[in-house]
């Protein structure tokens, strides 16, 4: 776990990057600073491996303060990845994501069968391994910086706007891997990113900073995009809040009803589309074991009767969600979150995770108090959803 407590960064010319920061990254989970250009995320990230030391405030890892490791072994455990991914112009492939093994020492054999393990487990191909840096797309250089990152298994990951160079699809894929990766290892992960999308995706918990190094507030994503804490954390998340908040609503729950006669198969039980009298009609799938009740509700307003079509792994009908079935989950989950109007009284408070009311400001709901305390609001019902679990994106 990494702990800010009251974290201040002044630069020597009086820039005030980082204003009284506390919270908590958790062991094992993905942690997301958000925000504007100049709010301080890097500042803050690179705090933790002390490339720069903080001016007041203490940041403690697993307990102990960074100040008081010396850098070199506090990096040791700390993997650090950068836009445009940093890598070693001179160097092959193999010998950049085996940088680090070098430095510790391991020999060149064991150290470059590390490398080429880890090539493949960012999904790049080995016969990539004995290439140069420019003779790689962005996206397969990122890939490399991530591997790098890895090589000596540190249990902290930071990352600074790792994937922001390059292309949407790309970075959809990098965004997708990363996931991935940290479904098998579980590090404990800072990800510092500007993309609201990026965070709400990708984080466990997200820190949503303003200019100043304020901290905004903190929350899961689902959380957040239900209950931002003000209007500027508001207009940050930005529109199709409440339809981006299905994202986190698994598709399991959904009652599927048998296979309609009038939804024609192949052979091997795969969607045709909805027969009428005229021909075959469009479809839509989704996968309830994987997907989200966005993905379901997408599969529904993809075909002209509103019915999406269940499929599994193999693509294969399992059956469909009716309207009146997908109506069912909506409904649960519109009553499970409503939110009690502005200005009245919350079973509890949050603790430091917003910052005060800008002057003249509607009236401030407070922030979930799923913040540096690490307190679970109170549960609002049976089957309801903790942030960070189910589908993602
Ligand atoms: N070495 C420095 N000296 C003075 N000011 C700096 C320095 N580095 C960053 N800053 C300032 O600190 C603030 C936060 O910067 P940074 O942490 O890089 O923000 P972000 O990563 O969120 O864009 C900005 O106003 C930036 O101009
Ligand atoms: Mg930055």
């Amino acid at each position: 776990m990494i702990t800010f407590e009251g974290v201040t960064k002044r630069y020597d010319d009086g820039t005030v990057a980082v204003d009284d920061l506390s919270l908590e990254a958790p062991t094992g989970a993905i942690t997301v600073f958000v925000g504007p250009s100049g709010c301080g995320k890097t500042t803050s990230l690179r705090m933790i491996n002390r490339m720069i030391d903080a001016t007041g405030g203490r940041i403690l890892l697993d307990g102990q303060d960074v100040r008081q490791i010396d850098p070199p072994t506090l990096r040791r455990g700390i993997g650090y990845v950068i836009q445009q991914a940093g890598l070693f112009p001179h160097r092959k492939i193999v010998d950049n994501v085996a940088t680090v093994p070098y430095l510790l020492g391991w020999d060149k054999k064991r150290a470059r069968a590390r490398a080429m393990e880890l090539l493949e487990r960012v999904g790049l191909d080995a016969a990539l391994a004995r290439r140069y840096p420019f003779q790689l797309s962005g996206g397969q250089q990122q890939r490399v910086g991530v591997a790098r990152a890895l090589a000596a298994d540190p249990p902290v990951l930071l990352m600074d706007e790792p994937f922001s160079a390059v292309d949407p699809v790309v970075r959809t894929s990098l965004q997708d891997e990363l996931l991935r990766l940290q479904s098998d290892l579980q590090k404990t992960i800072v990800f510092v990113t500007h993309d609201i999308d990026e965070a709400i995706k990708l984080g466990d918990t997200v820190a949503v900073m303003r200019v100043g190094g304020r901290l905004a507030q903190m929350a899961g994503p689902a959380t957040l995009l239900t209950e931002p804490a003000d209007d500027f954390v508001r207009e940050f998340l930005g529109r199709d809040r409440g339809i981006r908040r299905l994202s986190f609503i698994p598709a399991k729950d959904i009652r599927l009803a048998a296979v309609p006669a009038d939804l024609a198969l192949d052979a091997s039980g795969r969607p045709l589309g909805w027969r009428t009298t005229g021909g075959l009609l469009p479809y839509g799938t989704f996968n309830p074991e994987r997907d989200s009740l966005r993905a379901a509700l997408d599969a529904a307003l993809l075909a002209v009767n509103g019915t999406a079509v269940a499929v599994d792994e193999d693509g294969r009908v399992i059956g469909v969600a009716t309207r009146e079935a997908l109506d069912e989950v909506l409904g649960q989950y519109a009553a499970r979150h409503t939110t009690p109007a502005p200005g009245s009284p919350r079973p509890e408070e949050a603790h430091g995770t917003s910052a005060a009311a800008a002057p003249g400001s509607a009236p401030e709901v407070p922030a979930e108090a799923s913040g540096p305390d690490g307190h679970a609001p109170p549960d609002p019902g049976p089957g309801d959803h903790t942030d960070g679990e189910g589908p993602r994106g």
